[in-house]
């Protein structure tokens, strides 16, 4: 069901990709069917280049046949399409749940309109639920996270196998739970001015636009600006 939900967003983001168009590709499981809707227009002539925001991502657009360049090496990003652990009512978002939000907040960034793909249990009125997670370089880290607890969170090294997560970029991640978060932008800026923060997951008037994939059909959120 919650996969079907993730599908029909993912592939719904698609429609919205063009010739010629660089496409920043995001990651995870629902923008995953972006990707695979990618590569069928890809087969059926559509001309574009990705930009991946991870590895992983990386070898699955190469699977399906996207031709792909890298940040450095474009102008900007016409358009990325790219998944959230949790969306607000102000369309700030919550990621990094699959450990790539340093490559995909500069992706972002460097992007004239960012399409959202979520499932309609990652809408909340406010954010908090997910916990946030922050790239921390490995030095010092569990200084950085003392540090980040003070901020009011509970924080926890993420583990994989019994060892530290590893992010593409070679840092560590930590999980930080809030019971809420009030104020994201001031969130962000106090968490990346913790020495050893390289980002936070916190992506902040950064979105365009929401693609829900509810239980009644897809939903469309648009930002107001
Ligand atoms: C990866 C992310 C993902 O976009 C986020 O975790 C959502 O993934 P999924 O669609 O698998 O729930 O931020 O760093």
């Amino acid at each position: 069901m919650i996969e079907n939900l993730k599908k029909i967003a993912g592939e719904k983001a698609a429609e919205n990709v063009k010739d010629g168009m660089i496409v920043g590709l995001g990651t995870g499981s629902t923008v995953k069917y972006t990707i695979l809707k990618l590569g069928d227009m890809v087969k059926s002539g559509l001309d574009i280049e990705g930009v991946p925001t991870s590895l992983a991502t990386e070898r699955l657009a190469k699977a399906v046949g996207i031709k792909l360049t890298a940040l450095k090496d474009v102008e900007y990003i016409d358009l990325t399409i790219d998944g959230a652990d949790e969306v607000d009512s102000h369309m700030n978002l919550i990621k990094g749940g699959g450990g790539a939000l340093l490559r995909e907040k500069m992706v972002a960034y460097y992007s004239n309109y960012v399409s959202i793909v979520v499932d309609e249990r990652k809408v909340s009125h406010r954010l908090g639920a997910f916990p946030l997670p922050l790239e921390v370089v490995k030095f010092g880290w569990k200084k950085t996270m003392r540090t980040v607890s003070k901020l009011g969170c509970k924080s926890a090294l993420r583990v994989r196998n019994e060892k530290p997560y590893l992010t593409d970029n070679n840092n560590y991640i930590i999980d930080c739970k809030f019971e809420y978060i009030d104020d994201p932008a001031m969130l962000n800026n106090k968490l990346n001015m913790i020495p050893g923060v390289v980002e936070n997951g916190l992506f902040i008037g950064l979105v365009k636009e929401v693609i829900v994939g509810t239980k009644n059909g897809v939903k469309i959120l648009k930002s107001r600006e």
